[in-house]
């Protein structure tokens, strides 16, 4: 066993790893990342980028069947689970072997292994190709382990039957029928995702609503678009456990005070994410883990001992790659001696259902209860002549501002490609936008953009295509 010495260790190559990493070596800190899985961590090799290349092909292929009204239709079209997934894991392959290479080539060192404090600054790896251990001494490490899925009583994973996002986002064929324990942004992109294939979806959510967090307009247009797919959805249902009955899996849930069952081939729990620190002997490191297990940290990311700091789902809500990364990139010019902190304005939001939903900033009850005036401008997607030329006019624009002065406080987006459309309100909210700001922009016609340059008009009573419910200030 040798000791090795390093000005950083980074614990994890997830997204919010491997960019501190990067970002290390570019300013020329010492550094290495130690990986027990593969590169990318969730978002790359089970999250975001496989169930982005799921969701789109069986978009294609539920597209390709509601055209006739474009004048096109297939004769054919079909779904092949198995070459999906082989399509997928390419894509999976190739961006994971490139983090891999780009942090090499920056100058950081790349191990597989798996790390545990023994010490404050000392962490024991072992390498996954069974080579003896080394002890690392590092002077600063950055704890990026992520987070699982939360698992529910009587409902054990097994990923055949009772799955969860990784064992659905692997299934090679399409369910009959899949039940979703938790109607929030898992359940949902999954469970469309097969509903757009054709399975038969059901989903059990626990609270009043589904996609809590999110604007209740917003989620109310993916819920009718789930209901008119021949999806079901049962709110403040509680599922309680399953037997296997004729083939079949029964479950059961209770529904306003009643015992309901259904009948189901396929199980996706989706109800959160729990933060991973377990197995990493962090008492020996002194840092503090708060009671869901989530690491505290201040605005440089150091936790309770300087020197050591944690990005990303380990550290809390929201669970999103790119607050990672934000987060990844912040430490990495703390550790290299710049005055950084993480004072991002806004972490965008997104959820990739039919239709897809984005969002920045505050909703309207948020604004209100912060104590603002709010104005709403808000434009359907069901009168922009893009939205219409592509066939997708579900949805619209909704623009959050306060009354007093029209600053930008929300932007919310449920319609065509909003996830691309939502970066314009992030830039908004992080510089301080007024709605005069997008509505004096030049948006290029036609495009989708115009919608939300439309909204911030609406807000301030200027809208040109839709009827202003108050008259322009000026
Ligand atoms: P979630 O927190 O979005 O939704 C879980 C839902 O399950 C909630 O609505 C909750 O009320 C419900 N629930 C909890 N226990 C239940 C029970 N026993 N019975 C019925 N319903 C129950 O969590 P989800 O969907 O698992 O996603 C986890 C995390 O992953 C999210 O926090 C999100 O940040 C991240 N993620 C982000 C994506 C994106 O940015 N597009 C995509 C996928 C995940």
């Amino acid at each position: 066993m040798a000791t090795i010495k390093k000005k950083a260790l980074v614990i994890g190559a997830g997204t919010g790893g491997y960019p501190c990493a990067i970002r290390l070596a570019q300013l020329g800190v010492d550094t290495m990342i130690v990986e027990k899985d593969k590169p990318g961590g969730v978002c790359l090799n089970v999250g975001c980028i496989p169930s982005k290349a799921l969701i789109s092909a069986t978009k294609l292929y539920h597209k390709a069947q509601h055209s006739a009204s474009m004048g096109i239709t297939f004769q054919g079209a079909a779904v092949d689970m198995k070459a999906m997934q082989t399509w997928k894991a390419g894509i999976v392959k190739k961006l994971t072997t490139g983090v891999q290479g780009l942090v090499k080539s920056n100058g950081a060192t790349y191990v597989n292994g798996t790390a545990e404090f023994i010490g404050p600054r000392s962490v024991r790896i072992k390498y996954a190709d069974g080579r003896p251990a080394d002890v690392v001494e590092a002077e600063n490490i950055v704890i990026a382990t992520g987070s699982l899925p939360i698992e529910i009583p009587g409902f054990k994973v097994d990923q055949k039957r009772i799955l969860d996002s990784t064992g659905a986002l692997d299934l090679d064929y399409i369910p009959q029928r899949m039940l979703c324990i938790g109607g929030g942004i898992i359940g949902l992109e999954l469970g469309q995702t097969f509903q757009r294939a054709g399975t038969k979806l059901v989903v059990l959510e626990g609270l009043e609503r589904i996609l809590n967090g999110v604007d209740k307009e917003c989620a109310d247009v993916v819920a009718r678009q789930i209901k008119k797919d021949g999806g079901e959805i049962h709110l403040k249902a509680k599922a309680i456990g399953w037997e296997e009955r004729g083939g079949a899996i029964v479950v059961k849930a209770e529904i306003g005070g009643e015992v309901q069952e259904f009948e189901t081939d396929v199980v996706l729990v989706a109800v959160g994410r729990r933060p991973i620190t377990q197995g990493l002997n962090i008492e020996k490191s002194g840092v503090k883990v708060g009671p869901r297990g989530f690491i505290p940290v201040d605005q440089r990311k150091q936790t309770n001992v300087p020197g050591i700091f944690a990005v990303g789902d380990v550290v809390g809500q929201p669970m999103l790659a790119h607050k990672a990364s934000h987060e990844g990139e912040v430490v990495a010019e703390v550790i290299a001696g710049k005055k950084a902190i993480d004072d991002a304005r806004c972490i965008p939001n997104i959820v990739f259902t039919e239709p897809e939903i984005a969002a920045v900033g505050l909703t309207a009850e948020e604004a209100e209860a912060a104590g603002h005036k709010v104005s709403i401008g808000k434009m359907p997607f069901a009168v922009s002549g893009r939205a219409m030329a592509i066939g997708e006019t579900n949805g619209f624009v909704k623009v959050i501002t306060d009354a007093a002065d029209a600053r930008v406080l929300g932007i919310h987006i449920v319609g065509p490609e909003a996830s691309d459309l939502i970066s314009e309100g992030a830039l908004a909210i992080e510089m301080g936008a007024f709605a005069e700001d997008i509505a004096l922009t030049v948006h290029p016609h036609p495009t989708l953009g115009e919608a939300v340059m439309e909204a911030a008009k609406h807000a301030i009573g200027e809208a040109v295509h839709i009827m202003n419910a108050r008259k322009s200030a000026h």
